[in-house]
């Protein structure tokens, strides 16, 4: 019984590291994607109407953060500025909206909702608007 209960504290504990190595810093497989779409103004432009409709309402218009439908106290972060808590390369940011953000926020993620190439329009067009970081 003790070892059995020592076993389930072990495998919670597991969890809790886990879950805090991801939020402090991105994602080392993620960060090892290559970005397969080069950023042209045709993929921009695809990325920015796909933005415009799966994205904004949460993350702004300008994608400045705070959008008019986002959830109470959900608070949206800008994808425009340097900071990136979910990391900063391209296939971080790819598998960020790929896989959500979930449970630590209400963003869930857009496997399946739309091509994988439409998602690298996206980092596409939230790379034109912001400064360059890292990876990139
Ligand atoms: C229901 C509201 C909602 C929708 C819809 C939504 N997001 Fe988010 N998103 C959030 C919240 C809240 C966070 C903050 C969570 C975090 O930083 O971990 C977030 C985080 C992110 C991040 C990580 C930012 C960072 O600093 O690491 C990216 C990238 C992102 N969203 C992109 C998108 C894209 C692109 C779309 C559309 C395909 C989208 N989001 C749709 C609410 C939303």
């Amino acid at each position: 019984m003790g070892y059995f209960k020592a076993l389930i504290i072990a495998a919670i504990s597991l969890v809790a590291v886990t879950a805090s190595a991801q939020n402090s810093g991105g994602n080392a497989a993620a960060r090892t994607l290559k970005n397969p779409v080069p950023s042209t103004e045709a993929s921009v432009t695809a990325g920015a109407a796909a933005y415009k409709k799966y994205c904004a309402f949460c993350h702004g218009a300008d994608a400045k953060g705070n959008g008019p439908l986002a959830p109470k106290d959900s608070n949206p972060p800008s994808l425009t500025d340097a900071t990136w808590t979910n990391g900063s390369t391209d296939g971080e940011i790819f598998t960020a909206i790929v896989n959500g953000t979930a449970p630590k926020s209400v963003m869930v993620g857009f496997k399946g909702k739309m091509p994988d190439q439409d998602i690298w329009h996206i980092v596409n067009f939230l790379r034109s608007l912001g400064p360059k970081t890292a990876g990139r």
